[in-house]
């Protein structure tokens, strides 16, 4: 990854994060029922909430960064493990708070959701790696944070809608309830399938294509091209060096010793998921 994105996808949310726990999470580190307001009844579910959730919000970067940049494997485990932890806790607690929110069934219901969700795609980033499917866990991971991410996005949606004079407060919390979560959730996975398309097509395989004239004589000639590529993974013959071949640019092994199970390189994993991890 270049150095400059890796400093974003880092530096970005971390800043952000901050700006949230300073802004509307520390407030609560204190006894006083009127800094508490409204949650002061479920006071002990909230702070739980804040800390695990907390936790999650500061740990994500830093988790997506050594993970995307394969740096630190141990301390990734381990720091995964406080992750994962922090999601299941405040996620558990997020099912209380939503159940007995103040601003209606419409906003519990995009809470609940919302906290399903993050513990879900937690959940399936974990089961993901515990079976070595690493492209599924880094997509199920960037879902999750993009999740833990939603009580920010929530404030700043809040808060734009205050400053613009957008409805009443009661219909700012509803509508960002639903919204401060499922379209970033939405142009994530916009962007993780949209990449997968555009990474079959024939010119980005490094083929030459011929452009032609007529827009359905393209689409044809493309067609035919991802036809052509579909069959050779049909074919029996496929061995591991010719899979391998296909797969990546990492240099082929001379063959394959009977038995044995064909080397793929880390390069290749990522391409395919069903390439087994070692
Ligand atoms: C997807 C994850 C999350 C869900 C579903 C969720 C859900 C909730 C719910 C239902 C409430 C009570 C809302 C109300 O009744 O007014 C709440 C409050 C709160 N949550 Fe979360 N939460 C999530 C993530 C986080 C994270 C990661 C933090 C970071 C510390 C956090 C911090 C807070 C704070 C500070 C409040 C108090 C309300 C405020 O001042 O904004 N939440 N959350």
């Amino acid at each position: 990854m270049h150095n400059r994105l890796t400093k974003a996808v880092l530096l970005t949310p971390t800043v952000a994060a901050l700006w949230f726990l300073n802004s509307y999470a520390f407030e609560y580190f204190s006894v006083d029922p009127d800094r508490y307001g409204i949650y002061w009844p479920r006071r002990e579910w909230l702070l739980v909430h804040i800390i695990a959730g907390g936790l999650a919000l500061l740990l994500g970067p830093l988790q997506l960064w050594l993970g995307l940049n394969r740096r630190e494997v141990l301390l990734h485990r381990i720091l995964g493990g406080a992750y994962v932890l922090g999601v299941l806790v405040s996620g558990s607690s997020a099912l209380y708070l939503a159940r007995h929110t103040d601003f209606g069934w419409i906003a519990g219901m995009g809470f609940t959701t919302m906290a399903v969700a993050w513990i879900v795609s937690t959940s399936f980033a974990t089961i993901a790696i515990l079976l070595h499917v690493a492209e599924q866990h880094r997509e199920w991971m960037i879902r999750s944070y993009v999740l833990t991410f939603g009580f920010v996005t929530f404030r700043v949606f809040t808060e734009v809608l205050q400053v613009a004079g957008v409805g009443t407060t009661l219909e700012q919390m509803t509508a960002a309830s639903w919204f401060s979560w499922s379209v970033p959730l939405l142009i994530t996975e916009l962007v993780i399938q949209g990449r997968k398309v555009l990474a079959h097509s024939p010119s980005r395989r490094g083929g030459v294509v011929r452009r032609s004239a007529n827009p359905i004589g393209r689409i044809l000639k493309e067609g035919a091209g991802v036809f052509s590529w579909a069959k050779t993974f049909r074919q029996p013959t496929v061995t591991g060096l010719h899979l391998s071949s296909l797969l990546s640019s990492a240099p082929r092994s001379s063959g394959r010793v009977d038995g044995a199970e064909p080397q793929y390189s880390h390069e290749a994993r990522e391409e395919r998921p069903s390439v087994p991890c070692p």
